[in-house]
């Protein structure tokens, strides 16, 4: 039988009336149109469905809508403020950690629950953290980089996220404006192709 369920998405207050045992993934994506979040395996295991629940990364889609109820919801499209990309997701788009981009809102997730709980990560808790999320394409050096530049850790005091906005390092500028470019054309195909998936998706 239905239930009525109250819980907040992004900062906002949300209510769902479903099934119960009704994945969390299925009501983000189905009842409240935040796509970003994506299907993968099904059972837990790839975490490319990975939201955070009161923090803590989840993986949405062995998440019964219930276990939700009450609590606080971060998906890929609330990471951002306004127009201004969160420093994570800054730092993939500056050492480019994506390729089909299925993975990363899911990814991206799991490295802000990494960077809250483990500022300065090192490569070890990097590569441990990572082994639960599955990159089809395989991206992980670039992952690390990025995991790297988003913790202030890459090479010189200047490689952090903001510095990818620093006018004199016009080469890195329009690498970065390329690569927005590029999200931008993938997140207009067909939902099957699409993946556009640094903000959000299909
Ligand atoms: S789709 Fe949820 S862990 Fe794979
Ligand atoms: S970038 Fe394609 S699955 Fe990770």
């Amino acid at each position: 039988m239905d239930k009525t369920f109250a819980f907040t998405v992004n900062g906002q207050a949300r209510t769902v009336t479903t099934d119960p045992e009704r994945p969390l993934l299925q009501v983000l994506r189905e009842e409240l149109q935040l796509t970003g979040s994506k299907y993968g395996c099904g059972e837990g295991q790839c975490h490319a469905c990975t939201v955070l629940i009161n923090g803590k990364s989840t993986p949405s889609c062995i998440t019964p809508v219930r276990n939700a109820d009450g609590q606080s919801i971060q998906t890929i499209e609330g990471l951002a403020q306004g127009e201004r990309l969160h420093p994570v997701q800054e730092a993939f788009l500056a050492e480019g950690a994506f390729q089909c981009g299925y993975c990363t809102p899911g990814m991206i997730l799991g490295v802000v629950e990494l960077l809250a709980q483990t500022p300065k990560p090192t490569d070890t808790e990097i590569r441990s953290r990572l082994q639960g999320h599955l990159c089809r394409c395989c991206n992980y050096p670039k992952l690390i980089k990025a995991i790297h530049r988003a913790a202030g850790q890459t090479q010189g005091a200047n490689a952090g996220p903001q510095s990818i906005t620093n006018p004199t390092a016009e080469g890195r500028v329009s690498k970065v404006e390329g690569r927005r470019a590029a999200l931008a054309s993938l997140a207009s195909r067909p939902p099957a192709l699409a993946s556009g998936n640094l903000r959000a998706g299909t």
